[in-house]
């Protein structure tokens, strides 16, 4: 099997990762921050270890600030939900995921917001000057996406940090798809809060991330429980990260996130120089094809998507897993405004999203594939996917 759907998961994970996960539920499965045992401050202190790593990944000066999340779709809805003023205005951009579009919008129906989508006038990604004229005097938060899921376009996130800053806005960046690929500095790039999950670049295990918070925004809870502090008061603590971290939180998963991060941190160089020479050389191969690709060749960012004239997309990936071995993401992307903006969003759009793990080899045998069905008329590739149906419908009998 290739595997080239990175940006939904990774799933080649590093030794160290697997390791570190195996000596969690060995040795650290007790409740960190519960119990006043050995066994439970050993393992806080093991989790508390990661939260510095974070920290110090993202700079945002403060490892309270970082609070741990099932995935970056949670934290997008801590940091969305927990800001809301009523009565206030919200920028976000046509690149943004569901997880920040169905909270705005539930703000929204809610009554208590309004909100306005910037457009990209650059085929590479977001400006500032496509999110500075939509500021009103009641504007509170710019969500913005740093690397499109659906097509590695990438924003212009120093400079719009930069306005907030100087017009006193709060900035969300979703980095779901750029943490671990890029460089990311909160206190540098003014960033205010940053979503992320651990599966995707930090090649952690799944269903663990985080919202990093640099300076003094207080949020309001989602979640309300225990934390393990102030047990008498029926109020959630003010103090960070409890106040924003009922319930027991995964130590297996947060140590894997560690050994993710410092997988990373030590490979840097390689995985970027990796990414960005296999994502320009599948987007120039491509482009010598008769397909439309919808990422710029300057947008190295480990994804890519194209689509083959009058095949939807969904057809392709299926062709592609079924006679070749290669997984890809076909269909619609859980960002329906950026498939509005390419015009996919009927034909949906083939997506290849790579990782460190990802060779010359992989990116060769997706473009012979691809070429392969190029040359098959759309009788026989139909006749292809009606067998491919039926086997699928027989295995489930
Ligand atoms: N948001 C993830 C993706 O782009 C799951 O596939």
């Amino acid at each position: 099997m290739i595997y080239l759907d990175n940006s939904a998961s990774t799933i080649t994970k590093p030794k160290e990762v697997i390791k570190a996960v195996e000596e969690a539920l060995l040795h650290f499965s007790a409740n960190p921050g519960r119990s006043g045992h050995q066994a439970s401050i050993k393992t806080a202190l093991m989790v508390e270890e990661v939260r510095e790593q974070i920290s110090t990944h993202f700079n945002n000066g403060s490892s309270e600030k970082v609070i741990f999340t099932h995935n970056c779709t949670h934290a997008l809805n801590l940091a969305i939900l927990g800001s809301a003023k009523k009565g206030g205005h919200v920028i976000c951009t046509e690149n943004e995921h569901n997880s920040v579009l169905r909270p705005l919008e539930h703000l929204k129906r809610e009554g208590l917001i309004t909100y306005s989508t910037a457009y990209q006038s650059d085929k590479r990604g977001i400006r500032l000057t496509d999110i500075a004229p939509l500021v009103k005097d009641n504007t509170y938060l710019i969500v913005c996406n740093h690397i499109s899921n659906v097509n590695g376009d990438k924003a212009e996130i120093e400079e719009i940090g930069k306005f907030c800053k100087e017009h006193n806005i709060v900035f969300l960046v979703d980095c779901a798809q750029s943490a671990g690929h890029e460089k990311i500095d909160m206190q540098k790039m003014n960033i205010d809060m940053l979503a992320f999950a651990g599966h995707k670049g930090f090649y952690a295990p799944q269903s663990v991330g985080s919202l990093v918070i640099n300076g003094d925004i207080h949020l309001s809870p989602i979640l309300f429980g225990g934390t393990g502090t102030n047990s008498l008061e029926l109020f959630q603590p003010e103090l960070y990260p409890e106040r924003l971290e009922s319930g027991t939180i995964s130590t297996p998963l947060i140590l894997g996130l560690g050994a993710g991060i410092k997988f990373v941190e030590s490979n840097f160089n390689d995985i970027k120089s990796k990414l960005d020479d296999l994502t320009t050389f599948i987007n120039y191969e491509l482009r010598k094809l008769r397909v439309d690709v919808y990422t710029e060749p300057e947008n190295a960012n480990g994804v890519i998507a194209f689509n083959i004239p009058n095949l939807s997309s969904s057809d392709v990936a299926t062709l592609l897993d079924e006679h070749f071995g290669i997984c890809v993401r076909g269909g619609l992307h859980c960002a329906p405004m950026k498939h509005k903006a390419l015009g996919t969003t009927e034909q949906g759009a083939v997506r290849v999203s790579l990782s460190y793990f990802n060779t010359v080899t992989h990116a060769q045998k997706l473009l012979s594939a691809v070429k392969y069905i190029l040359k098959k008329d759309k009788s026989s590739i139909s006749k292809t996917l009606q067998k491919i149906e039926k086997k699928k419908g027989s295995q489930k009998n």
